[in-house]
């Protein structure tokens, strides 16, 4: 693992998480499989089935992040 983590915010997207990161599961003690994986794609929009992993379903339900969201609303007044 990395000292150099970035996270990327991407737009209307997932959390891009660059540079090794180790993640446990609380419930159970154990490593999340999966994130190990360099970079990884976080789910921020709650509709993954594949959580807590990215998979795709932002693009399908119009997940908008905060600023995009916002612009929208104020748009519509
Ligand atoms: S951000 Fe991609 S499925 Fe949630």
């Amino acid at each position: 693992m990395s000292d150099d983590v970035t996270v990327l915010i991407i737009d209307n997207g997932p959390l891009k998480v660059m540079g090794g990161i180790s993640m446990t599961d609380d419930a159970t003690g154990q490593p999340v499989p999966g994130s190990e994986r360099d970079p990884v794609f976080l789910c921020r929009c709650g509709g993954s089935k594949n959580k807590p992993f990215c998979d795709g379903t932002h693009s399908k339900i119009g997940f908008q992040g905060a600023m995009a969201a916002v612009e929208a609303a104020d748009a519509a007044d």
